[in-house]
């Protein structure tokens, strides 16, 4: 075996833009822990190693997950004021602040009135979106289902008006770019002032469920409550706010797409799951397994240490790319194959350890559902045309830009 310890690739250019899981097998083999200089960071590749950096926040912290690419100058610390972005106390932090945090937001998600809401009104949606263009015998099920489903949900679960979306999505991309674009000033200066809009839009909201309580997600989290610990301040609210209403919809949209693309290569799998639809859940998670949609995060590495005998040195950055470590899984045979038989054990599409998904079971019911509404109304789906599908480069969050799909219309 190879001890190749540096190599320059890029995954996110053809031709491993569509499917960079030979690349990744590759990397599996000749270069498990690689420094790659296209991107200043050590990838690492296998499922062992994968899932002990993510286990050991000691050695691998979160803090730097959401640190933004170029250092804010001050004239932009001064846009940002008290709302400067990089309070992520979920998500980007490490114990004992995550550790609280975090059990607040369990707490805030096993609230009861949350869990028995939110089924019923995701299928109710689901249907409707489904009811738009069941007719037509075609769509584009990016933009008319895998996006929009999140969406509606997220407005939902949040207390968020349907109208007020768009701006919230808008928001959320400029956030994303100031951390993680290479901009000139003035357009950061752009964006900063976009993140204090978002800020006070997320404050407002928080007192507004302060003052009228009601059975969603932002009272639960209010509410929450863990023996010895302090409740959220509103702080901390508006922060963990930031990271759950970014990491909800993006992902769950590219779950769907991705699943709904392997189903749909898969001969026979689509008729399968309309007369078997008890195996969904199972097929969902071989999904997420063969194509996740988070494909990897970073870590920061807080001393010296070594990865499978590599060195790497304090203060590298890590990037743990649990795309290729599902398909390295300990006891699965031939994981470069999608099998919708097969039974699913755990894999890593939501993480593992300290900051393993909160939303896993929320979007594993959004995707069930999603599946089973599909295949039993679209009859005989197919995917249309043949020009290969494209996708959004990107290091972390992976799905088709647009899936277009035809299906049997009854003539009667
Ligand atoms: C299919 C959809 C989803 C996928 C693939 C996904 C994937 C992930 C992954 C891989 C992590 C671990 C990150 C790390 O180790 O650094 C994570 C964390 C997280 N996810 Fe998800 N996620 C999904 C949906 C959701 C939803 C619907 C929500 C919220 C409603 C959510 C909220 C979060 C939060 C807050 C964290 C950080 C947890 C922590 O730091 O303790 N995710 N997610």
């Amino acid at each position: 075996m190879s001890n190749e310890t540096t190599r320059a690739f890029n995954h996110l250019a053809p031709p491993h833009l569509e499917d960079p899981y030979p690349l990744f097998e590759e990397l599996r083999r000749e270069a498990p822990v690689v420094f790659n200089p296209s991107f200043g960071m050590w990838f690492v590749s296998r499922h062992e190693d994968v899932a002990a950096v993510v286990k050991d926040p000691v050695r691998f912290s979160s803090a730097q997950v959401l640190a933004p690419l170029q250092e804010p100058s001050p004239e932009l610390l001064a846009i940002l004021g008290n709302d400067r972005s990089g309070v992520y106390p979920l998500l980007s932090s490490d114990p004992p602040v995550h550790t609280r945090v975090r059990g607040l937001v369990i707490k805030a998600f096993a609230g009861p009135r949350l869990a028995a809401r939110m089924e019923p009104f995701i299928r109710a949606i689901t249907s409707e979106l489904v009811d738009g263009f069941e007719k037509d015998g075609h769509a584009e099920l990016m933009s008319r289902f895998a996006m929009p489903l999140p969406i509606r949900v997220t407005s939902q679960l949040f207390g968020i008006p349907l109208s007020e979306m768009e701006l919230v999505k808008r928001w959320c991309d400029d956030e994303t770019m100031l951390l993680m674009g290479l901009l000139p000033e003035e357009q950061r200066a752009e964006l900063a002032r976009s993140i204090v809009a978002y800020r006070d839009f997320l404050r407002a909201l928080v007192e507004d469920h302060r003052a009228n309580p009601r059975p969603d997600l932002v009272t639960e989290l209010i509410e929450a409550r863990a023996e010895g610990e302090s409740p959220l301040d509103t702080q901390e609210l508006v922060g963990t706010l930031c990271v759950l209403i970014f990491a909800a919809h993006l992902t769950t949209t590219n779950m769907i797409g991705n699943a709904l693309v392997s189903i749909l290569r898969a001969p026979g799998a689509w008729q399968t799951l309309r007369d078997r639809p008890e195996v969904i859940p199972g097929v969902l998670e071989e999904a997420m397994r063969f194509d996740a949609p988070v494909q990897g995060m970073t870590r920061t590495v807080g001393e010296d240490c070594r990865i499978r005998g590599v060195a790497v040195p304090r203060g590298a950055r890590v990037f743990v790319l649990f795309g290729s470590a599902n398909r390295d899984l300990p006891g699965v045979k031939d994981p470069e194959r999608f099998d919708i038989e097969r039974a699913a054990g755990p894999n890593l599409a939501f993480g593992r350890g300290p900051h393993f998904c909160v939303g896993a079971q929320l979007a594993r019911i959004e995707g069930s559902i999603a599946l089973d509404e599909l295949t039993r109304r679209l009859r005989g789906a197919r995917l249309a045309g043949d020009a290969p599908l494209s996708y959004v480069p990107n290091l972390v969050h992976r799905g088709p830009t647009a899936l277009n799909v035809a299906w049997d219309v009854p003539t009667s």
